[in-house]
């Protein structure tokens, strides 16, 4: 029997060195340790053995196992070894390359310009407050002084969501509403309200039917007309820089009275007239007022002890004007140069 274990060990180391082949390995563990390989073959003849051999014979199977394991690991081991220093070679990297550059991101232009003047109007003790994008008309139009019919609905036609009470809101203003009906003491207001709005107007480089408004309002007593033009200005200067000149030309909004629009000197030709500016000197940048008595009774302010100014710009143009951006579309398609490297936001 031993000499037998002996043999075995031989023959296996012998065709273990002419091993080349990974899969040669599988077949020779299978020839020794496999259901009908030598070694368990062996192991079944132990019930033939005479009971007072059976240890010795035992201990002799236990060794040839062990020697056919360990042999079989280190073998695989060597394969391994070899694949490993093989892939290394194949894969070397060459550390003085340059690497590849990673982009920081930056914010969207429009939410960095909405992030800008929230910072500027928070310092001035305003209130950030959002409203609803689907609005009651009753918010959107007619607490703001637009009863159904009212002509000037016709510029805000918009999206109905439910018959014609419930719709996607056309302006920011319905905000003012919301916060004045909510302001249980009627007392002082100082917010601004970001968002998005809705139009059915048909998509071109200055139209879209989706945009963002930012909308403005001040309620207390004894505030006036040059309270919002100084707030104007500040607007104006930090947008356009210091030399920003400012002017109102009177306008109509039927949630203010008397309502303006709002222009600022053209920052590019400065007066002297150029194409952005249309050879006026001017740009119109949004809408204004001072809030319309019925409004503030609206909401149940007493009109004659307190007013307002309220304001809304249209965030698209002023990044437009601020970036030279010439396509409004430009905001919505996933452009992204029109983020790239800017630094200013
Ligand atoms: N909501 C107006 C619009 O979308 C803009 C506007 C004008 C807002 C005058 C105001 C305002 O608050 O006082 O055209």
């Amino acid at each position: 029997m031993k000499e037998e274990i002996e043999k075995l060990k031989e023959e296996i180391k012998n065709r273990l060195r002419d091993i080349k082949k990974e899969e040669e390995l599988n077949n020779l563990k299978s020839d020794y340790l496999g259901k009908n390989g030598k070694i368990t073959e062996l192991s079944t003849k132990i019930k033939d053995v005479p009971k007072e051999e059976k240890k010795s014979f035992g201990l002799l199977l236990n060794d040839i196992k062990t020697f056919a394991n360990d042999s079989f690991i280190s073998k695989q081991k060597e394969f391994d070894e070899k694949r490993l220093n093989e892939q290394l070679e194949k894969e070397s990297i060459d550390v003085t390359l340059p690497g590849t550059v990673i982009r920081n991101g930056s914010p969207n232009i429009l939410e960095g310009m909405l992030e800008d003047i929230e910072a500027l109007f928070m310092s001035m003790g305003y209130d950030v407050v959002e409203g609803p994008e689907v609005e009651k008309d009753l918010y959107n139009f007619e607490l703001l002084n637009l009863p159904k019919g009212h002509p000037a609905r016709d510029a805000q036609d918009t999206f109905y969501i439910k018959g014609d009470e419930i719709l996607l809101r056309s302006q920011t203003s319905p905000v003012q509403i919301r916060t004045m009906l909510a302001n249980e003491n009627k007392g002082p207001i100082r917010i601004i309200c970001p968002g998005k709005t809705y139009r059915r107007d048909d998509d071109d480089a200055s139209h879209s039917h989706q945009f963002t408004q930012m909308e403005g309002l001040l309620v207390d007593k004894d505030v006036s007309l040059a309270d919002l033009k100084g707030c104007f200005s500040i607007i104006a200067k930090h947008l356009f820089g210091e030399d920003a000149k400012t002017r109102f030309r009177s306008s109509y909004y039927p949630f203010t009275e008397p309502s303006v629009e709002m222009d600022i000197s053209c920052f590019n030709c400065h007066g002297d007239g150029c194409a952005i500016c249309k050879s006026t000197g001017w740009i119109t940048v949004g809408g204004a007022g001072m809030v319309h008595p019925k409004v503030l009774q609206n909401c149940g302010y007493d009109s004659e002890e307190m007013s307002g100014f309220a304001f809304g710009f249209g965030l698209e143009r002023l990044a437009m004007l601020r970036y030279g951006i010439t396509d409004v579309r430009t905001f919505y398609t996933n452009d992204l140069r029109i983020n790239a490297d800017r630094k200013d936001v």
